[in-house]
């Protein structure tokens, strides 16, 4: 693996509503070039090395937009994933859901999700998680129950004991977060994963994002992590 490689990248794919309003487009044609995006990413993190992507796809608060646009978007997921499931698998690419346990998935949807985490879990190259239905304090607070539920005692109750409860405890935590559109706000996503994270705004909406957008942040966060870490420990052996 190269010097300076996220082991784990995370992406907020903000801004298709825009891309389209500005194309005077409906908003949902700005989701289905989004997916573009979505594949680029996927295939530069697996050409690089990156062992661990994760997308945020669908937020519990993305239940209140129009119902024609969750509508569509619970079709795009769909069909992205019958597209691209053969190809994903081919890679060795492990998919996951992160969230997605509300009653309000589409059955048939529900049951794609079952079959490509079953067609890809023993696949080791890389693990692509798509946030789903997710929510950063949602997830906090089921983990929080489960301690209850196994009756942890309260000195027992520890950030390693909260941790091994998420979902998916083996997940490591976020080294970068990559947030399109330049919007700067972490929207409730994986608030426990990116405690200690590196965060990007690339101006870019996210159907322009593609592989070179992603290339550009992968180079930027080499450069984040030769100033602030190798040099300064350099600094610091030399102090001592
Ligand atoms: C945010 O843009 C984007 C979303 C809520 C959906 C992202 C989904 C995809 C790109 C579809 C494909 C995904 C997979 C995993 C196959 P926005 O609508 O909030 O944009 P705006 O801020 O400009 O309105």
């Amino acid at each position: 693996m190269a010097t300076g490689l996220p082991r784990h990248v995370a992406c907020v794919m903000d801004g298709n509503g825009r891309w389209a309003e500005q194309k005077r487009m409906p908003r949902t044609e700005g989701h289905r070039v989004g997916e573009g995006s979505v594949v680029d990413v996927i295939e530069t993190s697996h050409a690089c090395g990156v062992k661990w992507l994760t997308l945020y796809a669908f937020s519990t608060e993305n239940w209140t937009r129009p119902e024609e646009e969750v509508e569509f978007l619970m079709r795009l997921v769909q069909g992205a994933l019958r597209r691209h499931a053969p190809w994903l698998h081919l890679r060795g690419i492990r998919c996951r859901f992160l969230g997605g346990d509300d009653a309000r998935i589409p059955p048939s949807l529900a049951r794609d999700i079952a079959d490509i985490v079953e067609l890809t879990e023993h696949n080791t190259r890389m693990t692509l998680t798509v946030a789903f239905d997710h929510g950063g304090r949602d997830a906090i607070v089921r983990a929080a129950r489960t301690l209850v539920r196994d009756g942890i005692a309260e000195d027992a109750v520890t950030e390693e004991a909260l941790a091994s409860r998420f979902q998916y405890p083996d997940t490591p935590d976020v080294d970068l977060v990559i947030r399109t559109s330049g919007e700067q706000r972490v929207s409730n996503f994986m608030l426990w994963q990116v405690a200690y994270a590196e965060w990007m705004f690339p101006q870019i909406l996210w159907p322009d994002f593609r592989a070179e957008g992603y290339r550009a942040c992968l180079e930027e966060y080499r450069r984040r992590n030769r100033r602030y870490g190798g040099l300064d420990r350099i600094d610091e052996m030399e102090m001592i």
